[in-house]
């Protein structure tokens, strides 16, 4: 059962927050479908209850610039655009920073982080007070309209998370734009609450449209997700010399790796998607000959993170 919760109950929904479970909150686009954005587990949840058959990366809030700054970097150009734009519906595409806590599942692998300040007292509030930074889409199950009220909510992910706190509706209705600040020329990757023409008109400068993960991806821009150095091998059942292995249980392990990570010792895929990126980046070591997966079954987040593997396998043009 999900309860919906009116706005008094912030430090209850914090707890929850904290405890890994998720949360649905107003912002002033739309509802988000809350979770830790430096709990794993808790991120590998948020797939999991939208139903995302892959992993798109999320957007991470934070209550103000100053934390924001602690989980990007941000150069001159970003932190006038957060000053002018921030709290609100803009989202920024940043490197990650140094010791960046955020899951690295948030970041779909990523080396950059999309964050924003949202413009809405309750989400500001629970930011606050769950002193951690929340990822969160929209709160709709995959490939549905994201809700602008808690029915809507409910509606869609009843069931599915701890509780949805109550805001009323929200004041912008869609969500925010995602602007990609990572390179010279400034790109905006979705249209959304604040207009290319602001932020145009702040930076002097044409900003490019581009196309979001949402969208089919050029194979150009799959690059910039990351794949290991080292070759990658599904499907593995036995090992070959020099490999590390990816483990899946509930069975055992096949033998004569150099070296086995567990996904999950259980064989539960939320755990094996919380540890996935981390897992992969663990095991891409010069020492290493080859990266070996063992089969993953193709179902809940099995889907997402076969799809995730194959595309790190898939040929590259380097
Ligand atoms: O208005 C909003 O932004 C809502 C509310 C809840 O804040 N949130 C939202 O989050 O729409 P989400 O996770 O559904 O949107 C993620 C968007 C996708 O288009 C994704 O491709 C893009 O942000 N994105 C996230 N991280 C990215 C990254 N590191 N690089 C490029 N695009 C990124
Ligand atoms: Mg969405």
């Amino acid at each position: 059962m999900t309860e919906v919760w009116s706005a008094e109950r912030i430090e209850d929904a914090a707890r929850l927050l904290r405890s890994g479970a998720l949360v649905a909150f107003p912002t002033e686009t739309v509802y988000g479908l809350g979770g830790d954005a430096t709990n794993d587990l808790a991120v590998a949840r948020i797939f999991e209850a939208k139903g995302r058959p892959r992993f798109n990366p999320l957007i991470t809030h934070a209550p103000d610039l100053a934390t924001a700054r602690t989980l990007a970097a941000f150069d001159a150009r970003a932190v006038r655009v957060a000053e002018r734009f921030w709290p609100g519906p803009l989202s920024l595409v940043l490197p990650r920073a140094l010791r960046c806590p955020v899951s690295l599942l948030a970041s779909a692998g990523l080396e950059t982080l999309a964050i924003r300040v949202p413009a809405h007292p309750v989400a500001l509030a629970l930011l606050r007070a769950a002193g951690c930074p929340l990822a969160a889409p929209s709160a709709n199950r995959s490939g549905r309209l994201s809700p602008t009220t808690a029915g809507d909510v409910i509606a869609e992910l009843s069931g599915r998370i701890a509780a949805v706190l109550d805001g009323g509706s929200c004041a912008v209705g869609i969500e925010s734009t995602v602007l990609d600040l990572c390179g010279a020329e400034p790109i905006v990757l979705r249209p959304g609450g604040v207009s290319r023409e602001a932020l145009e008109e702040l930076l002097q400068h044409v900003v490019e449209t581009g196309t979001s993960s949402d969208a089919p991806r050029s194979p150009g821009l799959l690059d910039s997700h990351y794949a290991p150095e080292r070759p990658l091998r599904l499907e593995a059942r036995d090992a070959r010399p020099g490999e590390a292995l990816l483990a899946l249980g509930p069975g055992p392990a096949p033998v004569g790796f150099r070296e086995v990570r567990w996904l999950s010792r259980s064989g539960d895929l939320m755990e094996a998607a919380a540890n996935l990126f981390a897992s992969l980046r663990a095991v891409d070591r010069p020492e290493v000959a080859g990266i070996a997966v063992m089969p993953i079954p193709e179902r809940g987040l099995g889907v997402a993170i076969n799809d995730r593997l194959r595309r790190a396998a898939a040929p590259r043009p380097h």
